[in-house]
């Protein structure tokens, strides 16, 4: 099997976006940070009664210059607040008033996203599975997708590469896919087959474009 593409780079993101026509330019939008807030309220509603992990980073949404007209979800406390709130691990997404006006205006949140005329800061820079479902399922699907990311269970299961034989979680951390069969590269990486993400079994499984793991360990 094929090793993924490999991750494109932020200078290939920008020329991407240059060429982008400009879809945007007509709209005359009335961004409103009190109808945003009351939209991403709707958003927390759904999952008010869900476990979140303590280390889920805050979502921050910038719209103003100089990162003073913001609001901060709380995934773990299911709370928005004007300003930026707290310190730690964040997802921020920075953008113009039209692009937060779009998505209070019935924009779907990920079609908005992939405009890519949002810069996005992540600290540390790992992908949330959590944040990424929230901020980018459809309020449709949100709380199914949610729970089926910390639903996934637990099961272990034994896996041979290169003579040796490990220990691994059997279902991928991400969305949950089967790694029974997943390709293992010669160097170690198990590759999940779903949507490419790569567990390094030399180091406790720990995947390289997430904070997520497999828990590998070697088995006797
Ligand atoms: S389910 Fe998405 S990478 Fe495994």
């Amino acid at each position: 099997m094929a090793d993924p593409i490999p991750r494109p780079t932020h200078e290939a993101f920008l020329e991407l976006r240059a060429g982008k026509p400009d879809v945007w330019g007509a709209l005359e939008a009335k961004f409103d940070a009190a109808v945003l807030m009351a939209v991403v309220e709707e958003r927390l509603d759904q999952i008010w009664d869900l476990d979140i992990p303590e280390d889920m980073p805050r979502i921050v949404f910038i719209w103003g210059e100089g990162g003073q007209d913001c609001l901060t979800i709380d995934l773990v406390e299911k709370r928005v607040e004007r300003g930026l709130v707290g310190s730690g691990a964040s997802l921020k997404l920075i953008a113009g008033e039209k692009y937060f006006w779009l998505m209070h205006n019935g924009g779907r949140w990920q079609d908005v996203y992939l405009s890519l005329q949002a810069e996005v800061e992540r600290k540390p820079d790992v992908f949330n599975t959590i944040a990424n479902v929230f901020v980018f399922s459809d309020p449709s699907n949100l709380r199914d997708a949610l729970l089926s990311t910390l639903r996934i269970p637990k099961e272990r299961i034994e896996r041979r590469w290169d003579g040796r034989k490990c220990r691994i979680d059997r279902f991928c951390p991400h969305q949950g896919a089967d790694l029974g069969n997943a390709h293992i590269t010669e160097d170690g990486f198990l590759v999940c087959p779903r949507h490419g993400w790569r567990f390094n079994l030399n180091n406790g499984g720990r995947c390289t474009a997430s904070s997520d793991t497999i828990n590998s360990e070697a088995a006797d």
